[in-house]
């Protein structure tokens, strides 16, 4: 069966990176989170004073984005990829608040974008391939031959984002988490370079009332149609 590039986007917490790496999975296609990269950015620039929330660093920033090296490994025990920072399992510490909290404005800078954007098209030379981010369709694969946009209100993806923390143990506010999301939504939908936005030619999938099982079922019949 010949292989295809599969670009799922959409708001931040509405469960892409869960259908994407269902599917992958499934299909025996490698899976990339994209956001994964601008976390382990970010992270970076914390720990090395570049932001520190307010301003950053961008010439800093500029000079050592080529030496940020991200990875991804599968983690034996989970069955899933964990993300690598200059070789150092950075996983857990790319998903807190903090980080969720500063990684709008640094992935809104064009030469962060821009070195992402060559990691991400080197990764997904090879076809068979499914990415999940804001910018997948449109800007990294735009030739994809399977597109998803997905959406769900604000208040669920907040619900959902606060329950997955709590289950990893982590201390969660649901009003901050709202909060960081609708800001999060805002920013990425309003920097100027490659804003977040539904490709043309993307299936939009509002997954506000559908469970888990049902949005695997959609995406896998939408698979099965182009492959
Ligand atoms: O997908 P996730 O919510 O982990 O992404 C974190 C942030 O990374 C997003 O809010 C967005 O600012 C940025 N991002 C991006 N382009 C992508 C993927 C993520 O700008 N392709």
């Amino acid at each position: 069966m010949k292989k295809i590039t599969i670009a799922i986007d959409g708001f931040s917490s509405c469960g892409k990176s869960t259908m994407a790496k269902d599917l992958a999975r499934e299909v025996g296609y490698i899976y990339i989170d994209s956001g994964a990269m601008y976390r382990a950015v970010t992270l970076y620039s914390i720990e090395n004073g570049i932001f520190d929330g307010n301003d950053i660093d961008t010439e800093k920033l500029r000079k050592e984005i080529r030496n940020i090296r991200i990875s991804f490994r599968l983690n034996p025990a989970t069955g899933r990829p964990d993300t690598y920072l200059n070789d150092v399992n950075v996983e857990n510490r790319i998903r807190t608040m903090e980080v969720s909290s500063k990684v709008s404005p640094i992935s809104a800078l064009d030469f962060v974008r821009t070195e992402m954007v060559a990691q991400q098209q080197a990764m997904g030379k090879e076809k068979g391939i499914v990415m999940d981010g804001r910018d997948i369709g449109t800007t990294v694969f735009p030739e994809a031959e399977l597109k998803i946009f997905v959406t769900a209100t604000p208040e669920i993806r907040a619900q959902r984002r606060y329950d997955e923390l709590k289950a990893k143990g982590q201390e969660a506010s649901f009003d901050e988490i709202l909060e960081n999301v609708k800001q999060r939504d805002y920013i990425d939908q309003h920097r100027e370079v490659s804003p977040l936005r539904k490709a043309e030619d993307a299936l939009l999938l509002d997954n506000t009332n559908l469970t888990i099982e049902q949005q695997k079922e959609w995406l896998f019949e939408q698979f099965n149609k182009v492959s």
